[in-house]
Formats: C-alpha cells, structure tokens, sequence
C-alpha cells in the first residue's frame, strides 16, 4: 500500500491514519474539566463518554447504548459505573453489564452484552485514553516531563476545540517561516525577547532535525561569544505532540538578555487530539522550573493585553476579522482556511523543509503500522528520573550542539 499525505488527514476507524493514531495514548479529557456529569467527547471519529464514578474510577465508553442506542450522555453516574436513562442498563468502566432492570433476572442476557469502552489514564491533569488494538496491553504510557511533578508549577489551561484538520496545527510547528510574516505585528512585536529574535529583518537560521520521538525545528542566531549561538528550538513529538520552550521570552520577558543565559526552564506541551478529520481538541499544559513565583500570572495578563489591534471597516463581513494582533487567532486564520493536507494543491519550496519531513515521517510511521510495525515514537526512553523529555531549549550555547 503506498501512503499518501491525503492518508494523514483521515483519523476515522479503518483508515490507515486512523489505525496509526490508534497505537498511541489520547488526551480525551482533562481532571479540573471532569465534574460529577457524563461528558459528551468524540475522539478520532467515534462518539464516547468519559466519566467519573462515584468511587472515582474514570471510564471511557461508547456513547451510544448496546441496548438500543440512547445516549449515555444523560446516564446517571452510580457507585460502580453509568445507567442508561432510557431502561436503566448499567454499565461499569471496563464496559460489562451489570444490570439490565427489565429483563429476567436469572438470565443471561447481560453476560452477552459489551459496551464499547477503552482503557484510560490519567496524569498531571489530564485524562488519556488508548484506542488501539490489545486494549487489555496498552503501550507504557509516556511519561511527559510536562505532566510529571518535578519541583516546577504546572499551569493547565482550559481545552481549546478547533474546527478544522489537526495537522494543518501540527505541521504549522514544523514552519518556523510563518512566525516573522504572519506574527510579525503580534505578541512578537513588542519588544520582547522574541521580538528580536524572531526579526523580519534578521530572521533565524533555521534546521529540521530528525529525533528519537520526532523532530525538532532548531532556530538559531549568533550568540554573544565566538563559538556560541542563540537557540530557541521546538519539538514535534509523534503523533500528535508539540513543546515549546520560549513562551514566557516572548511574552512576558522585556530584557531580551532576561532568561536566555539560564537555558529552558519551561515547557509549553501542547497535545493535539482529533475529534474527527475537521476538528480537534487541543490540550495545554505549561511546566515551569524557574525561580519566579508568579510566572503564570505574569503570562496570564501579557496574554490578555495581546487582542487583536485590526481595525474593522463597517461592510467588513469576514467572520475571522479581526485577528491580527493576537498569535492564536493569526494562527487559526492560517490553518483553519488551509483544505486537509493531501487535497491542496502548493507549490514547496526550501523554507517548507520542515514541513516537508514531519509528512515523510508521519507517512513513514502510518506506512509501519500497516505492515504490522511499531510505529516512531511508540516507545520512548524515560530518564533517569522516570520521564521523558522532548527538546524545547531557549537560550545560549556553544554551536553544533544542536542535533
Ligand atoms: S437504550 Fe440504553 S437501556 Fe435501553
Ligand atoms: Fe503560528
């Protein structure tokens, strides 16, 4: 079978991306988002239901009844799992029947009967699941630095749910020539760190760079001494990860000197999870391991200060105006405008190389999954203190250091 990128744009059950994305673990949720309610979550294409029961299990299931479909989304959470309020099934985390209340009661019947349930985890904030197959011998969940308590503050933002593909996000981190064009007048702009860094008129040097998890994108400038260089990099970890290391420079750091002797010190995780080929759901997770007690109420408010600044005519009916001004919205004008990958047409040129290797890459690791491989990025190394780390440095060191 020969991949294509239209293959990667398909998250449904039976597509080869689909089956790829499946041999990993899902972020489907997160803890303070979860209250005492079913909550309603579609996840590559199926419609499921996460809930807490009363005892504090976490269960991912079907959405839809094995009865006769009602949705357990308005079930009723009990001591061992959720009843379905149409004729009161009840089901537990692992999906097994544990009553059907109108049917004979020395039967059979809900020994035969399986709602579709996946295993879940939960870590650092987050509800993960795992949707592939031997659901009874999931991967070793990968232990994120970001999401592993380490002596830093962990900030967790509420669930972002963008309506168009996931890799049109995750491929933009693969782009570093978009930040000086299309955030050039943004939270870049204001004479932060990142402004200077990240200059229209002097822009970084920029590398893609192949790695165990995926690939990292590695800017660099020349540093302050021969030999070294400024660096600010960034990581695509596979399938559907990305961290980066310089929010707070170019957000919250006004000295550009401020913070990049010290190395990284932050991780910025995003985890990107499809709902179906339209949508996703994306998942932030900030890890700081600096000396500043207030970090992320700093950031909080330079983020709040970063509106769009465009003016809007009068008969100006676009509906993503305004956007310029504020990163995340510049971001989704781009994105969310772009087709799915695979059904555009472009024309790549030398700047796209980024982008051009996480396509290879992630049709290489759908291409293994359909012969039955272990897929790049399945199994990571955790360090020593039990995590693992991908690269997202900011800051000054001696040249070649980077790949
Ligand atoms: S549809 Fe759920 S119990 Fe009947
Ligand atoms: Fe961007």
């Amino acid at each position: 079978m020969q991949i294509t990128n239209a293959d990667i744009a398909h998250v449904g059950p039976g597509t080869p991306g689909g089956d790829w994305l499946r041999r990993y673990w899902h972020a489907v949720g997160t803890t303070k988002e979860l209250f005492d309610i079913p909550q309603a979550v579609r996840v590559l294409g199926e419609d499921l239901v996460l809930f807490r029961d009363l005892t504090g299990k976490l269960g991912l299931l079907g959405q839809a009844c094995a009865h006769r479909g009602a949705s357990l989304e308005y079930g009723d959470i009990e001591e061992r799992g959720i009843r379905c309020p149409y004729h009161g099934w009840l089901y537990d985390g692992s999906g097994k029947c544990l009553e059907q209340p109108s049917e004979p009661k020395d039967g059979q019947f809900c020994h035969k009967v399986r709602q579709v349930s996946y295993p879940v985890h939960e870590q650092g904030g987050l509800i993960f699941a795992y949707m592939g197959p031997n659901p009874d011998t999931p991967p070793r969940f990968p232990n994120y630095s970001a999401l592993v308590d380490h002596g830093g503050q962990r900030l967790m933002e509420d669930t972002r749910h963008l309506d168009y593909s996931w890799f049109n996000f995750y491929e933009n981190s693969a782009d570093p020539a978009h930040v000086w064009i299309l955030h050039g007048a943004s939270g870049y702009g204001q004479q932060t760190w990142g402004d200077r860094f990240f200059s229209v008129d002097d822009p970084p040097a920029f590398e893609a760079v192949d790695t165990p998890y995926g690939m990292k994108i590695v800017m660099t400038k020349p540093g302050p001494e021969p030999g070294t260089e400024v660096v600010d990099e960034m990581s695509l970890g596979l399938p559907s990860i990305l961290q980066v290391g310089d929010t707070p420079y170019v957000h919250a750091r006004v000295d550009p000197k401020l913070g990049v002797n010290a190395g990284s010190d932050y991780e910025h995780l995003l985890l990107l999870t499809p709902n179906d080929d339209d949508h996703f759901m994306l998942f932030t997770v900030d890890y700081y391991t600096g000396p500043e007690p207030d970090m992320f109420e700093r950031l909080a408010d330079m983020r709040k200060r970063e509106l769009p600044t465009q003016e809007v005519k009068p008969y100006d009916k676009r509906p993503l105006m305004p956007f310029r001004g504020n990163v995340r919205r510049e971001d989704i004008v781009a994105q969310g405008t772009q087709d799915l990958v695979g059904y555009r047409t472009e024309h790549l040129g030398p700047s796209d190389r980024g982008v051009i290797m996480i396509r290879k890459m992630v049709r290489e690791a759908i291409q293994a999954v359909a012969e039955g491989k272990a897929p790049k990025g399945l199994h990571l190394e955790e360090n020593a203190e039990g995590y693992v780390t991908l690269d997202s440095f900011v800051g000054v060191r001696s040249m070649g250091q980077s790949s």
